[in-house]
């Protein structure tokens, strides 16, 4: 299968994405994630990338569609992806149509996660991360490791990324309200979206997002 989910900053999309990817046996794909490692490993993708990070705006489309198509085209991509922060804007949107009608392939479904602000709000100023890998996700209220500080699953440390800061995610909701949400329509128009509220235990938003994959198909 190949998937687009979209949602706004907290809403859930990369807790989702790692349980998504792992039943249905398809790569998880985050742009944002991508843009991390590069920080982190002080590349001068990753440098670039930082600038536009922090200050909560979107990372130009030209090395966001090259590093996303670079992405894609390795070997555990060919049978299926699920793509999460990415597309993010209708030029986006169409570079990848570009690139999906060259292999002459489609998307089955995007899935698009709503939560009302005030929770995302919550869910990214509670969010800790772990310094050693990506998808090793918690939440100080809602899902707090054993140990404050210290990740449950590889014993890493855990950290507040740079742009979880009030200001930066107020700039980070109102791109995704003028920038990403555009795409919601332009998929629509395709006839690929199903809507699933992101709303609720953990479990239950990823038994939610299957159904309605099943329903797609
Ligand atoms: P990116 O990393 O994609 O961030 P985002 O879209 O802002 O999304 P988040 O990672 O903040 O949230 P999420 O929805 O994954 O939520 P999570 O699962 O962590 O992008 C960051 C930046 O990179 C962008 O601002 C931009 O600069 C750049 N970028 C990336 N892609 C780009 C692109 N295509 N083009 C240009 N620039 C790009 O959950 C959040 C918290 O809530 C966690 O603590 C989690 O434990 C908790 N939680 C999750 N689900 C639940 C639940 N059901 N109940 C309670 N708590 C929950
Ligand atoms: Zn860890």
């Amino acid at each position: 299968m190949r998937i687009v989910l979209v949602g706004p900053p907290g809403a859930g999309k990369g807790t989702q994405a790692v349980r998504l990817a792992k039943e249905l046996q398809i790569p998880h794909i985050s742009t944002g994630d991508l843009f991390r490692a590069n920080i982190s490993q002080k590349t001068e993708l990753g440098k670039l990338a930082k600038s536009y990070m922090d200050a909560g705006n979107l990372v130009p489309d030209e090395v966001t569609i090259a590093m996303a198509k670079d992405r894609m085209e390795q070997e555990d991509a060919v049978n299926g992806f699920l793509l999460d922060g990415f597309p993010r804007n209708v030029s986006q949107a169409e570079a990848l149509d570009e690139l999906l009608k060259a292999e002459k392939i489609k998307l089955d479904a995007v899935l698009d996660l709503e939560v009302p602000e005030e929770e995302v709000v919550k869910r990214i100023a509670g969010r800790r991360l772990c310094r050693n890998k990506a998808d090793h996700v918690f939440h100080v209220t809602y899902s707090p490791p054993k140990v404050e500080g210290v990740c449950d699953i590889c014993g890493g440390e855990l950290y507040q990324r740079d742009d979880d800061s009030e200001d930066t995610v107020r700039t980070r909701l109102e791109v995704y309200h003028t920038q990403t949400e555009p795409i919601i329509d332009y998929y629509k128009a395709q006839g690929l979206v199903a809507t699933i509220s992101a709303l609720g235990p953990v479990d239950e938003v990823t038994k939610r997002a299957l159904d309605a994959l099943k329903r797609d198909e």
